[in-house]
């Protein structure tokens, strides 16, 4: 099967939040479909989708954000079929040269304690693991 990175479509929404259930990543109020259409609409060049070229089924999905200071990146997700044949590498990638076509200087992400096994992966990237840091969120709308 062949694959290629596209920008996110509202269309995908249903299908890209399939497969965030299926590799288990916690779906949120963030997560509901106005809340990723505002998303989408806010970095349309970085919520990106890997899809196969025949059936273009969705097999991976990444939304990135930019918020002026900081690239974040949340919910990078490969279908489980084909994971560990270096496609969640490829969609980084892409989204680290889209982030540099915009001149973002540096990129933020957070992993949750119960997936730690992933910091890994993300080392291998060339990611920093910050010990000194923790997390804090205040929500302002449920
Ligand atoms: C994380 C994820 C996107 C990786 O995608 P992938 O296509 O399988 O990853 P790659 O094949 O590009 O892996 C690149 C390297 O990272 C390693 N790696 C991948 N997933 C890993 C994991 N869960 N733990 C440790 N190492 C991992 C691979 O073994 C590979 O190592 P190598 O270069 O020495 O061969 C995928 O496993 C996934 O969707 N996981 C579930 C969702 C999730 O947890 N997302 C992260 C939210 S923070």
């Amino acid at each position: 099967m062949e694959f290629v990175i596209r920008e996110m479509k509202e269309k995908d929404i249903p299908k890209v939040q399939d497969l965030w259930r299926e590799v288990n990543i916690e779906l949120t109020y963030s997560d509901k479909h106005e809340e990723l259409v505002k998303m989408i609409k806010h970095n349309p060049e970085l919520c990106i989708v890997l899809k196969d070229t025949i059936e273009k089924d969705i097999f991976g999905a990444v939304l990135g954000g930019f918020d002026g200071r900081r690239g974040w990146i949340h919910h990078l997700a490969i279908q489980p079929s084909i994971q560990g044949n270096k496609y969640g590498t490829f969609m980084m990638d892409e989204l680290f040269r889209r982030f540099k076509e915009k001149n973002v200087v540096k990129l933020k992400l957070e992993v949750l304690k119960n997936n730690k096994d992933i910091i890994d992966f993300y080392k291998k990237l060339g990611w920093t693991h910050r010990t000194d840091l923790t997390t804090m969120s205040f929500t302002l709308k449920k």
